[in-house]
């Protein structure tokens, strides 16, 4: 087993200008392949500068991924969990079991959890439950589709708004925003937002930041884009995007297109700097 954490690190760490989000799902299949995949990561991660690296395995990895890696490159998250802390919930793993045993990071919001039901009402009481377990967190925001009028603008826009006004301005700190377009999601490359969708989207969520919370806050609150990125379409959505960096899902399987993403995000500029 891990030692138990005595310090936050969320806390403890500056917020990360550039990052990557290696969000696994429900893959791979077994722990063998986990940790051969994390064997090939920490070997290049080794050499990574300026980029924080998550890996948000199955929660059945955790402890084992955490055992197989000493080193300090890499931070874990969980990609669900529970919003109460502990007590009688059959079949749930709470945010801060997670977090004491090694997760930093939460994703909240995903649109696979609302594909499985779960409501805006549930997503915001894991975003706090999450947030007081001092993680830090992912919060996935993205249109369903889109459609010529730009109505799209004004769902994303009603997303960040709702879950970041629920927020403390001091926690607001420890979140990380995830756009994440539902129509782009598990697609090929040529399947994901354009870079110049994403760099629309990505000036759009600065401007409702700056109305609604702020200057500080829009020049410091990092902003990711997750659905379908690969090695294929990483550069121009990092450059022309004007991103912080990614959230992918099927390419972090895959230790050449997890190559690919880390140096693109490593020769690429980053939009906000560190509070
Ligand atoms: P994908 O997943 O990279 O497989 O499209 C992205 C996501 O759901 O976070």
């Amino acid at each position: 087993m891990p030692s138990m954490k005595t310090s936050p690190k969320a806390e403890k760490s500056q917020k990360p200008t550039k990052l990557i989000v290696f969000n696994w799902k429900m893959n791979p299949t077994s722990l063998k392949e986990a940790l051969s995949i994390l064997e090939a990561l920490k070997e290049r991660v080794s050499k990574l500068k300026g980029v924080e690296i998550v890996l948000c395995p199955p929660i059945i990895f955790l402890s084992e991924l955490l055992n197989a890696y000493q080193g300090k490159r890499i931070s874990f998250g969980v990609q669900n969990g529970f919003y109460e802390d502990s007590g009688a919930w059959t079949g749930e793993v709470s945010f801060l079991q997670a977090y004491k045993e090694g997760a930093d990071y939460a994703i909240i919001n995903h649109s696979e959890r609302k594909k499985l039901g779960e409501s805006r009402e549930i997503a915001r009481k894991k975003l706090e439950a999450a947030l007081r377990a001092h993680m830090r967190v992912v919060l996935c925001v993205g249109e369903e589709k889109r459609d010529h009028s730009g109505e799209y603008f004004k769902e994303v826009e009603e997303e960040v708004v709702y879950f970041l006004s629920t927020v403390s301005p001091e926690k607001r700190n420890n979140v990380i925003l995830a756009y994440e377009p539902i129509w782009a999601i598990g697609k090929s490359g040529s399947g994901a937002a354009t870079s110049h969708d994403l760099h629309e989207m990505a000036l759009y969520i600065r401007k409702v930041l700056i109305e609604k919370f702020g200057r500080r806050l829009a020049d410091t609150l990092p902003l990711i884009y997750g659905g379908s990125v690969d090695a294929t379409n990483a550069e121009s959505l990092m450059q022309t995007g004007v991103v912080n960096g990614f959230l992918p899902g099927r390419a972090s399987l895959d230790v050449i297109q997890i190559e690919e993403i880390m140096s693109v995000v490593e020769k690429s500029y980053a939009p906000i700097q560190n509070s």
